[in-house]
């Protein structure tokens, strides 16, 4: 009997997991089929390749489709993605075939955290401006004067932090907030509000526990509240036909104009066209995205990259070594079916 033969099930791994659940997979008693790259693998490679495997660990980018449910056939049992989010999921067709998906929670939310207050900081502060500055050699005529490149605070009395989704990381992201604002049981203390998709029939009891749990008010609202009354605005929710497009000009005109929006959720949540104009007529003090619509395909001369007031990030929120060693694991740990 040859080797393959006597291996138990067929994995395919669609990208280079690292080093250690690399070991891990190939001393499995599996045949393993991998694209050993850093870059995805052409579609045509993905849908050969899963024949009759049981297991296949995607990237976000990789489309998890009738087509590729149909390639792998009835022995698949598994599809576990290397990300947080499952939106490059058919949800429908996966549950029509009883397909197990695995996903990464928990290993990332520090990581995805620290991103969202670093653009919190950087858009308050407007340090993009501010490092343009030097990088372009404007500085000796940009010098030191009161009131240059002032932002607002993150200590303004009664600052109310809102969240477009309110999940494991948006309670990192405002755990790690309220280090930079008023004390919480003070006067000015800052406040929570947070938009969910789920209706809970005892909403005030988990609101009470919130409140309890941050130390500061903190209250579901419903969307409108969110965009009006938020002085930051994190966007940390999933992507799905009811958020896409959410963030879009009606939202926006209603924020303030010395609000700062910060995406670290997914792209197209925010309509940029929208966000562009916003930000150009001084609707909004500035934004911070990790994560845009089109990505990576954006140009240089995208209207949000050459907005002084915007900073873009190649979506890099989880690229801490601990945690994608720690998504590399769990995507590795889920395949098996
Ligand atoms: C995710 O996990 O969904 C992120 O966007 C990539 O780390």
């Amino acid at each position: 009997e040859s080797k393959s033969a006597s291996l138990k099930h067929k994995i395919v791994v669609c990208r280079d997991l690292g080093k250690e659940a690399m070991s891990l997979l190939y001393s499995s008693d599996h045949e393993i089929v991998a694209w050993e790259k850093d870059s995805p693998p052409p579609r045509k490679w993905v849908l050969e390749n899963v024949q009759g495997a049981s297991g296949i660990c995607v990237m976000m980018v990789d489309k998890v489709d009738e087509s590729l449910l149909d390639a792998a056939g009835p022995s698949l049992k598994v599809v576990s993605t290397f990300s947080v989010g499952y939106d490059h999921f058919d949800m429908a067709a996966v549950r029509a075939r009883n397909i197990r998906v695995g996903y990464t929670p928990n290993v990332l939310n520090d990581a995805v955290a620290d991103i969202a207050v670093l653009l919190v900081l950087m858009t308050m502060r407007r340090i993009g401006e501010a490092i343009q500055i030097v990088q372009e050699g404007r500085w000796p005529e940009t010098p030191w004067s009161p009131f240059l490149l002032t932002g607002p605070a993150l200590t303004k009395p009664s600052l109310t932090i809102g969240f477009l989704g309110f999940g494991r990381i948006s309670h990192c992201t405002l755990e790690r907030l309220l280090a930079f604002t008023q004390p919480r049981k003070s006067a000015h203390a800052p406040r929570c509000i947070y938009t969910s998709s789920r209706v809970r029939s005892n909403q005030q009891e988990i609101d009470n526990e919130y409140t309890e749990q941050f130390g500061i008010a903190t209250r579901r609202v419903e969307v409108d509240v969110l965009a009006r009354e938020s002085d930051i605005l994190i966007i940390l929710c999933s992507l799905n036909k009811d958020t896409k497009g959410m963030v879009n000009e009606a939202f926006l005109e209603k924020m303030k104009s010395d609000a700062v929006l910060i995406n670290v959720a997914r792209g197209p949540i925010v309509d940029s066209t929208a966000l562009a104009t916003a930000l150009e007529n001084g609707h909004l003090c500035g934004a911070g995205l990790d994560v845009i619509d089109g990505e990576p395909n954006i140009p240089r001369d995208h209207p949000l990259v050459l907005n002084p007031r915007c900073v873009v990030l190649p979506h890099v929120g989880s690229a801490s070594d601990m945690s994608r060693t720690g998504m590399a694991k769990l995507c590795k740990q889920q395949v098996y079916a």
